[in-house]
């Protein structure tokens, strides 16, 4: 037997499993599998963006000595599909930013690790990846709120911190980051545009310990929670507002260059589509704090935006759709919540955005087109809270005016979730994230041509 064939034979035989896991038949590799000559391409790839010294992954990947003692753990998680995280179905769209590895590089894995995990030749190995520290973009400025102090208390809160821009001219923004202060206690934080004559007022209003507080909310510390005499909806469908509050609608548009969320690292627009943010205007940066370590933390959380090197054709914007009504009973594992939007203009679909907190279990969106057809958009079908991804889709398409967006979401409310913080308690929408929420977020763009003065209908 030649030594291909025997590798092959030793391939098939000792790793049956492989095949079955990766769904279909894959070419091993025909010479023998290292470290420096295969992995370290893969990895490079794949993974270093996030394992690398001081980033969101608990352990580096950027070296032989680093990756060697994970081998199996690497082997296991990519045969898997567990690594590179990716959440949404695959049978349902195409995206720009999928991560999932090929066949044939998941059998060069399987295959280093069968044959010992092997280093190989150092000729063999690759230049390593240049990273600036923290940011996976190249920002081109960098826009960080003042030092705050989280103290050891705070279980969650609501912080509303605005930057001034300083922009002398309108700016179009390509890409955008949000680089935590501090990851033990941001949770999240969404940045948004708003117009400097609007800063005032909405510090004013901020600052008012009832603020938010209305018919339907009521404000604990810096969190708000949905009264409980607010109607049980859950089948927001079947509402007149879609799953929003009465007298509200289920979906809204914002402007939000961009966002942190768990497992959410940058984003980038497609070339031809940017966020534009008008002269002078300030950044909204809305952080929430959860500190669950005993000391007082401090943190300076940043935004680093990347400006459009070529002509901007569309400018970008978001609609969040929300259930805001729903109950999840005590223990139910599988709770049925639904809110319907209908897109009140021509917009170009971008990107897609599922959120729930923990109890999250799948999200399906279904687009009714005014012609009558139904068309499945988005699918997570295992949600999980700690990898909220943007999916960007490969070939953006005009959703008329008229279009009705159907989601669907599924929450555990029992012991069977182990991220479930108490299935003991009836759970509703709520600001802290042991308490729920139900959206779907379009990152859209206007499908007339930007020319300098029309901007977006911001109704
Ligand atoms: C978007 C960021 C990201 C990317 C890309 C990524 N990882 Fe991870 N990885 C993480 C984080 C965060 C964790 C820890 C949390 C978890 O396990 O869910 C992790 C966990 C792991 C673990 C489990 C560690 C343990 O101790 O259990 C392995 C193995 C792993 N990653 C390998 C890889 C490989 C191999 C790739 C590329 C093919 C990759 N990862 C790509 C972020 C990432």
């Amino acid at each position: 037997m030649s030594a291909r064939g025997f590798l092959f034979a030793f391939i098939v035989l000792a790793c049956p499993g492989l095949f079955l896991a990766a769904g279909q038949e894959t070419t091993p590799p025909a010479k023998e599998v290292t470290f420096n000559h295969d992995v370290s391409r893969i990895l490079n790839k794949n993974c270093v963006v996030c394992h690398r010294p001081n980033d969101i992954a608990p352990m580096s990947l950027m070296t032989y000595k680093d990756a060697h003692p994970f081998a199996k753990l690497i082997r296991d998680d990519v045969v898997a599909r567990k690594m590179p995280p990716w959440h949404a179905d695959p049978q349902v769209g195409e995206f720009l930013n999928d991560p999932r590895l090929s066949d044939a590089d998941i059998a060069t894995i399987d295959a280093w690790f069968r044959t010992g995990a092997k280093e190989g030749d150092p000729r063999d190995l690759p230049p390593t990846p240049a990273f600036s520290q923290g940011w996976h973009i190249k920002p081109d400025i960098v826009l960080t709120i003042p030092e705050l102090t989280v103290s050891g208390a705070t279980q969650d809160a609501y912080e509303y911190i605005y930057v001034p821009t300083n922009f002398t001219e309108d700016k179009w923004v390509q890409a955008a980051e949000v680089l935590p202060g501090d990851r033990r206690v941001v949770h999240h934080a969404t940045v948004s545009v708003i117009a400097a004559d609007k800063v005032a007022k909405k510090e004013e209003e901020r600052s008012k310990s009832d603020a938010g507080v209305d018919k339907y909310h009521y404000r604990t510390g810096k969190v708000l929670h949905l009264r409980p005499e607010a109607p049980v909806v859950d089948d927001g469908c079947s509402y007149p507002t879609g799953g929003g509050v009465p007298g509200e609608s289920s979906g809204y548009l914002n402007i939000v260059p961009g966002i942190y969320l768990p497992g959410h690292l940058a984003e980038t627009r497609p070339p031809g589509y940017a966020l534009r943010v008008p002269a002078g205007s300030y950044l909204q940066f809305q952080v929430h704090y959860s500190n669950h370590t005993s000391d007082d933390v401090k943190d300076r959380t940043s935004i680093g935006l990347v400006f459009a090197k070529e002509p901007v054709k569309h400018e970008i914007a978001q609609y969040e759709i929300w259930n805001n009504l729903f109950l999840i009973p005590a223990n139910d594992d599988n709770h049925r919540v639904t809110s319907c939007y209908t897109l009140p203009q021509d917009v170009i679909a971008l990107a897609y955005t599922g959120h729930m907190h923990f109890r999250g279990k799948s999200m399906v969106v279904e687009a009714i087109y005014p012609d009558g057809r139904h068309e499945v958009i988005m699918n997570i079908p295992h949600y999980d809270f700690r990898w909220q991804e943007t999916y960007f889709l490969k070939h953006q398409f005009l959703m008329p005016k008229g279009t009705k967006l159907v989601t669907t979401a599924y929450f555990d409310n029992s012991s069977n979730n182990p991220q479930n913080p108490d299935p003991s308690k009836a759970v509703r929408w709520g600001e802290p994230s042991n308490e729920e929420m139900m959206g779907f977020w379009l990152q859209f763009a206007d499908p007339r041509l930007v020319d300098g003065s029309a901007g977006l209908a911001r109704k």
